[in-house]
């Protein structure tokens, strides 16, 4: 085998988790903190050096790999053609698949050119990358992604803080459809400058929830962490991102646990919900019966790495 025939043979392939949002969403957007973390399901990239440009995905939208693919390329001045293989077990449910798909491209193509890994350089390519696309995005499911575990993440600085957090009570709730996040941030937006004032009450109140809720989440304190997440769940219905079919389900899982809301943007995708381990049954059951499906997930403590 020649030399240039091994080098077109090199694939890397990579792992990368989706996320779910505990506390914080939209806010973070405007520079607060959020709470997030990793799940075990996620997307893997494989890549290798080609002839010719290929992708191959099984995520309908391609927007994110060639933004990840062309952002790298313009910040490395590598151009040379390369194959991209995607396969997600989390598309479409708002767990984050295009900012996993982002770091998993990035990572994999600085495996493929042997530029050695540093989370900094990859957070600040996949973060333009995705904002190439969605122009205003937090970069909060990049961290994720990248760092794996439960993270606070700093909207206005970009710096993640890992959390102790291997596991906790939770249960998430697939609403049936996918929200679109671009088009809910700009809602936001234009709320925001319709009635500045009072968004931005409601976003220092979502920043003090995130706060109390680190703490209780920190001491396990399971009561003070579902009161949190419904007060946020409240604040989010007075932005407008929640929907008649969320408020639904919300209402009816809310009967059995300590504490439930949206999980991500609003506007559909999923819900998260603190659960009573007694009451499991009853919350699979109440979100069963209001329409959610029960998507059984665990934290990932790792985040994006080769495999
Ligand atoms: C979407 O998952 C969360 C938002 O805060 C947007 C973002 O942070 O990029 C709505």
């Amino acid at each position: 085998m020649g030399k240039n025939t091994r080098k077109r043979c090199k694939k890397f392939r990579t792992w990368a988790p989706g996320k779910v949002m505990l506390l914080g969403e939209h806010a973070v957007v405007y520079g607060y903190s959020c709470l997030s973390f990793a799940i075990d399901k996620g997307v893997t990239v494989t890549i290798s050096k080609e002839e010719s440009d290929r992708i191959t995905s099984d995520v309908a939208d391609t927007r994110f790999t060639i933004a990840a693919r062309e952002t790298f390329r313009h910040y490395f001045s590598q151009h040379s053609p390369v194959s991209i293989s995607i396969k997600s077990d989390i598309s479409g449910f708002g767990l984050g698949s295009s900012s996993a798909v982002t770091v998993a491209i990035v990572s994999a193509m600085m495996g493929i050119h042997g530029i050695p890994w540093s989370f900094d350089t990859i957070f600040e390519i996949a973060y333009q990358a995705v904002k190439s696309v969605q122009k205003n995005a937090s970069g909060y499911d990049v961290a994720t992604s990248l760092y794996g575990g439960m993270i606070e993440f700093n909207g206005e600085t970009k710096k993640v803080k890992q959390l102790p957090v291997s596991t906790f009570p939770f249960l998430v709730g697939f609403t049936g459809y996918k929200a679109d996040t671009s088009q809910l941030v700009e809602d936001v937006s234009q709320k925001r400058k319709a009635n500045k004032e009072a968004v931005d009450t409601i976003f220092a109140d979502i920043s003090r929830l995130v706060d109390n809720g680190k703490k209780a989440l920190l001491q396990k304190d399971w009561v003070s962490l579902g009161k949190y997440m419904n007060e946020n769940q409240q604040l989010l219905e007075h932005l407008g991102v929640s929907t008649p079919v969320l408020d639904a389900i919300i209402k009816r899982v809310k009967e059995s646990v300590f504490g439930v809301k949206i999980a991500g943007a609003g506007g559909g995708d999923c819900i998260i919900a603190l659960i009573k381990k007694k009451e499991k049954k009853n919350t699979i059951k109440a979100m069963e019966e209001s329409g959610a499906k029960n998507l059984p997930m665990t934290i990932s403590p790792k985040g994006v790495h080769l495999i």
